[in-house]
This record gives C-alpha cells, sequence and structure tokens, in this order.
C-alpha cells in the first residue's frame, strides 16, 4: 500500500510537500524506494540502477540501463579550468566545502544546465552531473593528500572508476580490483541514495523551486549535508570513536557524558528525527563493515569500541526512554577508514550517494510544476510600536 499522508490545502507554503519517491516509517525502521525494499535493492542492484530508479520512478530495463551508462560516460569529463578554482583553495580546506563550491562552479561551464523546463534538458544536466561529480569527489580527496588529479578510465564501470580515481598510485588495484570493497562501496551508496525530506533534499528542492539551476540546488544540498547534526555526523563519529580509544576505551564515561544535561556532548551516530527504532540502513552497513574489515584483514580497535558503545546504548534505560538507535552515520565511516578514505571525506562520500536523491526530488519537484518554496511563520515578535529617538533609548 502506497504510504498515503493527507495535506491540508496550505501544504504549498509549509515547507512539507507530497512525494512519490521514497516511502519511510520511523517507528517500524522500514525504508523503499519507490516501493522497493533497501534490503533487496543493497543485495540485488547496483547504484546506477537504484540512481535510475530513484530519479524516473521505475528499475531500468537493459537497453534503458545501457543508454544511462553511455550517456554518463560521455559527460565524465570536467573542464581543465575547474583544477584553477580547485588549486586556489588551501589544502586546510574542508572538503564539503570544496565539493560545494566546484559542484556551483559546474553551472559555469555547463550553462545549458541552468534554464531545463523540457524533460529531455532535464536529463541532459542529470547525467551531466552524475558523470562530473565522482571527478570532483576524487579531486577533492586528492588536493587535500597533495596527489595529483586522474580523471579515470570510463571502461570501468561507475564505482571502480570512483575508486581508481580516488586511489591512483601504485597499488590502486588493491581498490579497483576487490569486489567486496567495491561491492561494499557500491552498497554506501545504494543506503544513502535517498531519505525523503531530510534537510539537505529540501534544501535541494527550496533552491530548485526558484528555478535556480539543478547544480547550485545540489551545491545548496552538500552545504546543508556538511553540518555535524546531518551527514557531517559520520565524521564526528570516528573523531568520538578516536577520543574515546585515546581515553582509554571508556565507554561508560562517554554514555555519562552523553546523558549529562549539563554537557553539550552527544553520542554521535545516534538518533533520528524520524526513526525511532533501528535504522534499516545502520544494521546493512553495519554487516557489510564486518565483511570489509575481514576481507582487508583489518583488526580495527575503533570497530570494537563501536561495537561495545551500541550495545552499551542499547541496553541504556535513558537511550531506551528516548529511542535512541544507532543511525546511518554509525558504521559507514569504519569502512571508509578501513578503504584508506581520509576522515574529512567522509561527508563527501554521502554527498556522492545522496546524489540520485536530490536530483529525484529535484525533478519532481519541477516536474510537478511546484510553486517557489515559501514557508510561513508564527509570528512571536513585538506588537506595533512607535519609533524613538536616540536620546530616549
Ligand atoms: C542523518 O533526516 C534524515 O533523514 C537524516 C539522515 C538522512 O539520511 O538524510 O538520516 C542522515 O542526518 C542521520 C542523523 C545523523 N546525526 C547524528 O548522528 C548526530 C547525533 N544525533 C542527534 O544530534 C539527534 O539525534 C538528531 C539531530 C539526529 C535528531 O535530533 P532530534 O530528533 O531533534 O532529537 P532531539 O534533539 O529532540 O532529542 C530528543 C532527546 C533529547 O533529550 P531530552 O531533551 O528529551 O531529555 O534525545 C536526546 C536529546 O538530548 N538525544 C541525544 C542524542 N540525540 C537525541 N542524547 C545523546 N546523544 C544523542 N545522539
Amino acid at each position: 500500500t502506497k504510504g498515503l499522508i493527507t495535506l491540508d490545502s496550505g501544504y504549498k507554503n509549509t515547507g512539507s510537500c507530497k512525494s512519490a519517491i521514497t516511502f519511510l516509517d520511523g517507528e517500524k525502521g522500514i525504508l523503499r524506494y519507490r516501493g522497493y525494499s533497501i534490503e533487496e535493492l543493497a543485495e540485488k542492484a547496483d547504484f546506477l540502477e537504484v540512481a535510475y530508479l530513484l530519479i524516473f520512478g521505475d528499475l531500468p530495463n537493459q537497453e534503458q540501463l545501457d543508454k544511462f551508462h553511455a550517456d554518463i560516460k560521455k559527460h565524465s569529463v570536467v573542464d581543465d579550468d575547474v583544477k584553477k578554482i580547485l588549486d586556489a583553495f588551501p589544502k586546510s580546506a574542508h572538503p564539503m566545502g570544496v565539493l560545494s563550491s566546484l559542484t556551483s562552479a559546474l553551472t559555469a561551464f555547463n550553462p545549458e544546465s541552468v534554464n531545463v523546463d523540457s524533460e529531455e534538458d532535464m536529463y541532459n544536466a542529470i547525467v551531466r552531473l552524475i558523470g562530473k561529480l565522482p571527478i570532483l569527489v576524487s579531486w577533492t580527496m586528492r588536493k587535500k593528500m597533495g596527489l595529483p588529479l586522474y580523471y579515470g578510465d570510463s571502461s570501468l564501470g561507475y564505482v571502480e572508476n570512483l575508486l581508481k580515481m580516488m586511489f591512483k598510485q601504485p597499488n590502486e588495484e588493491v581498490y579497483t580490483q576487490n569486489p567486496i570493497l567495491i561491492d561494499a562501496l557500491d552498497k554506501l551508496l545504494i543506503l544513502h541514495a535517498d531519505h525523503e525530506q531530510n534537510c539537505s533534499t529540501s534544501t535541494v528542492r527550496i533552491t530548485g523551486s526558484s528555478h535556480a539551476g539543478l547544480f547550485v540546488s545540489i551545491a545548496a544540498g552538500i552545504s546543508a549535508l556538511w553540518g555535524p547534526l546531518h551527514g557531517g555526523a559520520n565524521q564526528a563519529v570516528l573523531e568520538m570513536l578516536e577520543a574515546i580509544k585515546a581515553d582509554g576505551g571508556d565507554t561508560k564515561k562517554y554514555m555519562a557524558k552523553a546523558k549529562d544535561k549539563s554537557d553539550p556532548f552527544r553520542l554521535m551516530g545516534f538518533g533520528h528525527r524520524v526513526y525511532k527504532n533501528f535504522d534499516p540502513r545502520a544494521r546493512i552497513i553495519k554487516k557489510a563493515a564486518d565483511e570489509v574489515l575481514g576481507d582487508l584483514g583489518v583488526e580495527d580497535p575503533i570497530l570494537d569500541i563501536a561495537k561495545g558503545l551500541e550495545k552499551e546504548a542499547l541496553e541504556d534505560q535513558y537511550f531506551v526512554d528516548r529511542k535512541l538507535y544507532p543511525n546511518v552515520d554509525f558504521y559507514s565511516g569504519i569502512i571508509y577508514r578501513a578503504m584508506g578514505i581520509p576522515v574529512e571525506m567522509f561527508t563527501v562520500m554521502f554527498a556522492l550517494g545522496r546524489l540520485p536523491g536530490w536530483i529525484a526530488q529535484w525533478r519532481e519537484m519541477r516536474l510537478n510544476k511546484e510553486p517557489i518554496g515559501r514557508p510561513r511563520q508564527l509570528y512571536v515578535g513585538e506588537t506595533e510600536r512607535a519609533f524613538k529617538s536616540i536620546d530616549k533609548r
């Protein structure tokens, strides 16, 4: 059955919307993309199939998928002048700020992506962005690491090529030829692909509703995702686990801090605005983390600390009463870290995963010809009052 909800007539300007893309039930821990369960998609589909499903409404047949791949490959290049913008950033720049800036800058090199009223124009802007973002992701990481930039190898699959561009170095085969790592990253990208009207997706929809171009609407979403309460949580989780490890692995001390109202510390990777049950994505990612670390032969004490923390939190009355469970960000960083991805790049990986969802939501909003977003407010300020000259203030 569809997850139909009733909306009052005022929905047009309250910031909420009707959408047919993703259904989630926070109480039951259910997540479906266009009616397909996340569990099945993570197991049986690949990232570009899921991207097609989210954006166009159904799983592609072979001909549709082949055309989608070919159109994306055609645009898997970025104007060399974009490198000059990248060069202007200090190495200390956070990759999310770099990625948002470069994504916005793409508009200048792809002006046809701005005024897109026909489905065909939208499609062309969409495949351009899906083709170019992995290049920007790899360039952002390599800039951070002081490594030369590459364009990759378009004969490879989408995820393999991303890994090749990110890790092009003597032992890159460790990544591009390892099916476990490729499968784990593909799964991670699928699990992050959409999540109905979260903070960054709402940002994309409201930015796009002014008919600003697709690229700048996505750049706005990247900026919103950066925050540690949202996508930035995966970086914050690893920094928290590192701090606990450096502090002798004393998880009880950090559980106490998380419950101490006078302490601003929160257990990063726990809790959710909608899920008041286990985040179904966290279950799948936790299993993938075990597989990747096992395959790479990595004994990561951070994973043991994470599992210890999760066990304590699930048995802690404060957390149980507030329905605080591990969310999508709790285990993802452990996989990225095992793959050698720098911690400041974790949220960039989230942004790449969320790209198809942001695009799907933007396209739905445009095809529905929704009015410009204009949430209203409850005014709680001063009633009318007369002006006071400065000598009377
Ligand atoms: C994502 O919206 C989405 O769909 C987002 C996302 C997506 O796919 O787009 O799922 C991705 O953003 C996941 C969330 C990642 N963020 C974190 O892991 C940061 C840590 N989590 C918290 O900051 C918090 O749980 C939020 C922001 C995620 C949700 O906040 P809520 O629902 O507004 O919860 P709240 O602030 O109202 O807290 C309710 C109670 C409070 O205690 P009381 O005042 O009732 O006594 O729970 C407590 C909070 O203090 N609480 C926590 C906590 N989260 C909530 N206490 C300790 N640690 C935490 N993590």
